[in-house]
């Protein structure tokens, strides 16, 4: 017996194990129910009396060696598998973050401020929500003029002398700068305005407009047109012509609406033109003396140019959208289409 064990503590101290199957064989052949080391029990019993204290304690040593080697090995086998365990590689690409992009009515906003801020016109804005004064009034609206009717325009408060309402263009924009400013005065005017239109293809409650006013000594309509075409071109590209047709707006005499070249077609005629060859772009005029003077402006000593542009009616006609109403919807789809929009 005493050979026996002393192999046995031999064994358990060499004992080496890869896995924690390796560790379980090794304890049910130790100490298992038929293990060597239960057998060694069995044997004690048949000791003589003499040796059996000897022996009882050397079993009873053997037998906690082999369940601390137990326990050990299956501590290291932990570890090891642990430190093999895939961890997290930092060198995997992280999970992309979406970059947003500008929307196109955005875009072609800054296009067209920065077309005319090389042109030498300042930004300015005024409030969305404006007076029957700054919106009609001052720009020579008739007391009676279909603009004026709750079918037109969203009133904020009615049934006041100068009632307040959403603005219904960005002109607006023209008188307040002309009250606070004094000629020479070259300024754009893009902003938000309201209309009370029923939503479809080519019309909508909300939309963008940027306006645009030049006051001086001896401004005239040829500058007027020379601006007009050299945003067309600079816009809609160097070969763009544009062509004037006489019209009316109360602010401006005389008055002139804008077409430029079809882009599409160059002037052939699609149906984006409507076989035409032309697109309108915007309204413009010489500023009407009525308004210079409501506004404190000597109408003798000055003259000026007025235009104004809806964004998103510009913005169709670059990107050839067909449809207004994709610019308010936000699918993500139409979106997208102009992620490498660059500003020219
Ligand atoms: N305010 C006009 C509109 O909303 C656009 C416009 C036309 C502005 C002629 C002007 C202009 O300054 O001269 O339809």
């Amino acid at each position: 017996m005493k050979e026996q064990i002393e192999q046995l503590t031999a064994q358990i101290q060499e004992l080496k194990c890869r896995t924690e199957k390796e560790i379980e064989d090794a304890r049910v052949r130790l100490l298992g129910k038929k293990g060597e080391i239960t057998r060694l029990f069995e044997e004690f019993r048949t000791v003589s009396p003499e040796v059996k204290r000897e022996f009882g304690q050397k079993l009873n040593v053997l037998k906690k060696l082999a369940s601390d080697k137990i326990q050990e090995l299956k501590a290291e086998v932990a570890v090891s598998a642990s430190a093999a365990a895939p961890s997290d590689d930092v060198s995997m690409p992280g999970d992309p973050l979406p970059l947003g992009s500008r929307h196109p009515v955005s875009i072609a906003r800054q296009e067209i401020v920065n077309i005319f801020r090389k042109f030498g016109y300042d930004v300015a804005e005024g409030p969305e929500v404006e007076d029957d004064y700054h919106v009609f009034e001052a720009l020579n609206f008739p007391p009676n003029h279909p603009a004026r009717d709750m079918q037109d325009t969203f009133f904020v408060s009615a049934g006041h002398p100068n009632p307040l309402l959403l603005r219904t263009h960005t002109s607006s924009v023209q008188v307040r700068t002309m009250e606070r400013m004094k000629p020479p005065i070259r300024v754009i005017c893009p902003g938000r305005v309201f209309r009370n239109e029923a939503i479809s293809a080519r019309a909508h409650c909300i939309f963008h407009q940027v306006e645009g006013l030049y006051i001086d000594e001896g401004v005239n309509f040829a500058d007027l047109k020379q601006a007009i075409l050299l945003f067309a071109r600079e816009m809609f590209g160097a070969d763009t012509q544009i062509r004037m047709r006489p019209s009316y707006f109360p602010f401006t005499e005389p008055s002139a609406e804008v077409d430029v070249s079809c882009n599409i077609c160059h002037g052939k005629g699609c149906n984006i033109c409507k076989g035409t060859g032309w697109l309108e772009i915007l309204g413009c005029g010489m500023v009407d003396p009525n308004v210079l003077e409501a506004s404190g402006i000597d109408s003798k000593k000055y003259s000026g140019f007025a235009f104004g542009m809806g964004i998103e009616r510009i913005a169709m006609l670059k990107w050839q959208v067909n449809d207004l109403r994709h610019y308010f919807e936000n699918d993500m789809r139409f979106l997208r289409e102009f992620s490498n929009c660059v500003e020219v």
